[in-house]
């Protein structure tokens, strides 16, 4: 049976001899009680497969981070904060939840909730982009998590299509914890992929959460364009738009074209490449109010009701 999580360590060292010394696993990939459905999906480190629990008929994605990668990749500070938030951060409504964790021989091993209706990207490919309302929706459960995430002191630094899970229902999962960091600490290095980068990251300047509502405003025009504001099929390229602004998106016409002037709005102030000017920061819009508020302050959210979910519903796969 599947158990609640186990780790409670604080220091990196110790959180993965801790989970080790908690519950043992040694076959990864064979649950004893779980039958081994299909594989999910990559990430740097961890290998995500569907598994169906016997005695119950419920599914799990299972993400096993091989030790040998992550030691080889360097990443174990990564995959301890990584155990860190998912401990302090799984129980809100749009952040994948973890049912347990573990070590093995072999791996670390997270058992979290199977979200079953694919990712944005596969949305995007059914869609295309979605309406300006089914946008609305999406941004207000992601900056929800976002400023979950941000209240407890952690930076997501890696949102983007492919880690926004979409429920049964068109509600939204954030998953994949593994190059966040600590706010307070401020991050330096560039990680993450490349179009959803914010300016002061490609400086190679100190960074913290202001950094996510860039990638929001990547994501959202990425959502409702159905193409990323800035692209090309060479990294440095990307960058060079990113930093430079030789190339702006377009605001007017082209993708944008059934964008509301308000929706317009809240794209431009987001990605705002000076962060201290950031919707976000505080200073945005001229209100004693900061990060989730302040972006959720914009005029674009002003109606959000219940029905928008009602509508997202009928994008939904399942
Ligand atoms: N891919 C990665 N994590 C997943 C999850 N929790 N549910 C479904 N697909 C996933």
């Amino acid at each position: 049976p599947v158990a609640a999580p186990t780790h409670t360590s604080d220091t990196p060292s110790s959180a993965l001899t801790h989970l080790a010394g908690k519950r043992r696993q040694e076959a990864i990939f064979n649950l004893p009680s779980c039958d081994l459905i299909r594989f999910l999906g990559q990430g740097m480190v961890g290998t995500v497969v569907l598994v169906r629990e016997r005695a119950t008929g419920t599914f799990y994605a299972v993400k096993v981070m091989s030790l040998q990668n992550v030691h080889d990749r360097e990443q174990e500070r990564n995959v301890q904060l990584e155990l860190e938030i998912v401990r302090n951060c799984g129980a809100h409504p749009f952040i994948v939840k973890v049912e347990a964790g573990y070590q093995t021989r072999e791996a670390v091993v997270l058992v979290l909730e199977y979200v079953s209706g694919g990712d944005m990207y596969n949305l995007l490919e059914r869609h295309r982009c979605v309406s300006e309302d089914a946008l609305r929706f999406y941004l207000v459960e992601l900056a929800l998590a976002l400023g979950h995430l941000h209240a407890r002191g952690y930076v997501c630094r890696d949102l983007k299509v492919e880690n926004v899970l979409i429920d049964g229902k068109g509600h939204v999962r954030l998953t994949d914890f593994g190059l966040a960091g600590r706010d307070a600490d401020g991050c330096f290095d560039r990680s993450g992929t490349p179009i959803y980068q914010a300016p002061e990251v490609l400086r190679g300047e100190r960074h913290g959460r202001l950094v996510d509502w860039w990638a929001l405003g990547v994501l959202a025009y990425f959502l409702l364009a159905g193409t990323p504001p800035f692209y090309s099929p060479n990294d440095d390229e990307v960058y060079r738009m990113i930093l430079d602004g030789a190339c702006e998106p377009k605001w007017q016409g082209g993708n944008l074209t059934h964008a509301s002037a308000c929706c317009r709005d809240l794209l431009r102030r987001l990605l705002e490449r000076h962060p201290h000017l950031r919707l976000g920061s505080g200073n945005s819009l001229g209100r004693p109010i900061a990060d989730v508020d302040e972006v959720l302050a914009h005029p674009f959210f002003a109606d959000v009701s219940a029905e928008m979910g009602e509508r997202a519903e009928a994008l939904s796969p399942t």
